[in-house]
């Protein structure tokens, strides 16, 4: 893909999806500069449309002709699809953002988060770029400026994670047993393995989630991902997920040890002017970051910043940020404006 310039190709896939909705609507927010757009889907969609800057195009079904011409694949469809696709897509030119777990630990994809490695965009040697997982987006985001100032040794963080996590047909099954059981019928659980209404489930994902070790897959994510984007093998993490009957945005109390001293006013000076972090911690105002307030906005918020007095050096912080936007389609699109403005605009210093 040549950098500089106007407009470029871009394809949705899995543009049908809650992921994939958010695309739509932020590569309008955001005014990404498109020359050509298409949306795909599977066959099941075919017959759909998407409206996007007021105009009407039909869902396409992805095949493996998809991508001719396309310069950005934004991909939100499910690993299945993406490592099918992906490797695809990449030789017919098409660099791919992709927002599935399939290639996140690859050596040879980068895994990104614009505010904390930038750099590494450049590094696609496969023409794929991993978009990380939701609840390790707003983790690192938050941490890496205490990172920088304090050097995190362990994080132990316990997330609460919104039901759009798991896609737009968990969110109906939300709407459905909110529903019946206010009207005294039982819930009947299809997509989450155990009633999701009025309740808190410690498995993400919903199917296959335990491995031997006892911790689910999304919580492996957690530990894996956050070495991978802070380039810090050395880092370690200890977590707990749970869905909650929440719709948009994820909740996370974390706590940090660093290596070095900082105390809770440290940390607020420097989350403050951290970029995309908002502080909201005014506790005397009972002002803290919630996800009513998150859900449909683009920052991490920051609050409850206060020192553990468990441990010498030790924080706890509260993080929320809307999963379905920073969380994924944003942070996506994120990289595809640092991608267009190639090298010089990645802001990280690095002088390529
Ligand atoms: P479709 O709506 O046609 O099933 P979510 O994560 O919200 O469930 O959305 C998943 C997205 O991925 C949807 O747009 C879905 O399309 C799409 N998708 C799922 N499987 C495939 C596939 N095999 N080929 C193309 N798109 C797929």
């Amino acid at each position: 893909m040549s950098n500089g310039g106007s407009g470029r190709n871009v394809v949705v896939v899995g543009a049908t999806g809650a992921v994939g909705q958010q695309f739509v609507q932020i590569l309008e927010q955001r005014n990404f500069p498109t020359k050509r757009v298409r949306f795909l889907a599977s066959a099941r969609s075919v017959g759909k449309s998407v409206t996007f800057r007021g105009k009407e195009y039909p869902v396409e079904e992805l095949t493996e002709k998809s991508f001719d011409g396309d310069e950005i694949a934004l991909f939100s469809a499910g690993s299945g699809t993406s490592r099918k696709f992906a490797p695809i897509a990449a030789a017919a030119k098409c660099i791919v953002i992709d927002n599935s777990s399939c290639w996140r630990m690859d050596p040879d994809v980068p895994l990104v988060v614009p505010e904390v490695n930038p750099q590494d965009i450049f590094k696609a040697r496969k023409g794929i770029i991993a978009n990380p997982n939701c609840s390790t987006i707003q983790m690192v985001v938050a941490l890496k400026p205490l990172h920088d100032a304090a050097k995190i040794k362990r994080i132990v963080v316990t997330t609460m994670q919104s039901v759009s996590g798991a896609g737009h047909y968990a969110m109906e099954e939300l709407r459905l047993q909110t529903a019946d059981l206010l009207a005294g019928k039982p819930a009947q659980p299809k997509i989450f393995p155990h009633q999701i209404a009025f309740n808190a489930l410690p498995q993400i994902p919903q199917s296959n989630a335990f491995e031997a070790n006892g911790y689910t897959s999304e919580e492996m994510k957690l530990l894996n991902e956050t070495r991978k984007i802070m380039g810090d093998p050395s880092i370690n993490v200890t977590m707990t997920c749970v869905r909650v009957p929440v719709f948009m945005a994820h909740s996370e109390a974390v706590n940090i040890e660093t290596e070095r001293k900082l105390s809770a006013a440290d940390a607020r000076a420097l989350l403050a002017k951290a970029p995309g972090v908002v502080v909201v911690d005014d506790v005397a105002r009972q002002q803290y970051p919630l996800a009513t307030v998150a859900g449909g906005t683009d920052p991490v918020y920051v609050g409850r910043i206060r020192e553990d007095f468990s441990i010498a050096n030790g924080l706890n912080i509260w993080v929320v940020s809307d999963n379905l936007r920073k969380g994924a389609a944003l942070n996506a699109i994120q990289i595809a404006e640092v991608l267009i403005k190639g090298k010089s605009g990645c802001g990280c210093g690095c002088g390529h």
